[in-house]
C-alpha cells in the first residue's frame, strides 16, 4: 500500500482551523484537521471544472473579460476559467490561506497545469468578500467554491458570503449581463429563490464529481439582469 505523505500545514485565518496537504501516490489531498474533513483531491476535479465551464460560458470569445475566482483550491476552477477567457482577459484568484498559494507553486500545481504561471492571472491573498465591497461593476465572471457551498464548512464566516447584504455587494460588482456562479456539495431548493431577491435569473445545474460519474454535486448559475 502506498503510504501517505504531509507536505504542509496551514492555520486558516481567524478561525482556529488548519488545513493539511497530503500526498499518496501521484494523487493529492487537501483536508481540515480534526474534523477529518477531506476538501477536495485532485483524482475528482469534474465539478470544479464545470463551475468555470458553466460559470464562464458566456464570455467564450469575448475580449478584455474579467473573471474572479474564489478560492483557489487545486487550481482546476482557475485552469477552466482560463481556458474559456481570451487573451486579453484577466482573472483574479481571491485566496484566503496564503500557504495553499504556495503549495500551488510547488508539486501540487502540476495536477492542474500549473495555472499561476499564466501572466493573465493575479493573486489575492485575503477574504473573497473583501473584493465585492467596491459594489463597482468590474467582473464578467464570479465563480465561488470556497466551501461546501451556501452551508460553510471551512470557515464560519463564509455563510456571511451568501446574505442578503453581501449577494447585493456580489451582484453590483458584476457587469450587466455577469453571472455569479457558486459550488456546491447538495442542492438546496431554498437557496435559488434566495438568489431570485437580488436581481438575478438563476438556474440551478447538478455535475458529477467525476467525468461523468461519482456523487452529485450543484452549481448555481445567477446572472444579473
Ligand atoms: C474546495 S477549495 C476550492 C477548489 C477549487 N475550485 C479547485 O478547482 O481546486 C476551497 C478554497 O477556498 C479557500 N477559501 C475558503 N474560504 C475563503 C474565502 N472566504 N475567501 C477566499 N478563499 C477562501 C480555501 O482555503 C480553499 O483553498
Amino acid at each position: 500500500m502506498l503510504p501517505t505523505t504531509l507536505l504542509g500545514t496551514a492555520n486558516i485565518p481567524n478561525n482556529g482551523g488548519e488545513l493539511r496537504l497530503t500526498q499518496r501516490g501521484d494523487e493529492f489531498s487537501i483536508s481540515l484537521k480534526g474534523v477529518g474533513g477531506i476538501l477536495m483531491t485532485s483524482r475528482v476535479h469534474g465539478s470544479e471544472v464545470a463551475l468555470a465551464e458553466l460559470g464562464c460560458a458566456h464570455i467564450q470569445g469575448k475580449e478584455n473579460t474579467k473573471v474572479l475566482v474564489g478560492g483557489m483550491g487545486m487550481g482546476f476552477t482557475l485552469t477552466a476559467a482560463l481556458k474559456a477567457a481570451s487573451k486579453s482577459s484577466e482573472v483574479v484568484v481571491a485566496e484566503l490561506v496564503p500557504e495553499v498559494i504556495e503549495w500551488n507553486k510547488g508539486p501540487l500545481g502540476e495536477c492542474s497545469g500549473r495555472p499561476l504561471n499564466d501572466n493573465r492571472v493575479v493573486v489575492k491573498l485575503g477574504d473573497v468578500a473583501e473584493l465585492f465591497k467596491t459594489k463597482q461593476p468590474t467582473y464578467d465572471a464570479v465563480l465561488l467554491d470556497v466551501d461546501n457551498g451556501p452551508e460553510s464548512f471551512t470557515h464560519a464566516d463564509n455563510n456571511k458570503l451568501y446574505s442578503s447584504e453581501s449577494l447585493q455587494a456580489i451582484q453590483q460588482t458584476l457587469k450587466p449581463g455577469g453571472v455569479l456562479a457558486i459550488w456546491s456539495a447538495w442542492h438546496d431548493p431554498k437557496f435559488p429563490l434566495h438568489l431570485k431577491k437580488f436581481r438575478f435569473k438563476v438556474e440551478t445545474k447538478t455535475v458529477r464529481a467525476h467525468k461523468g460519474k461519482g456523487s452529485r454535486h450543484t452549481i448555481y448559475l445567477a446572472r444579473k439582469i
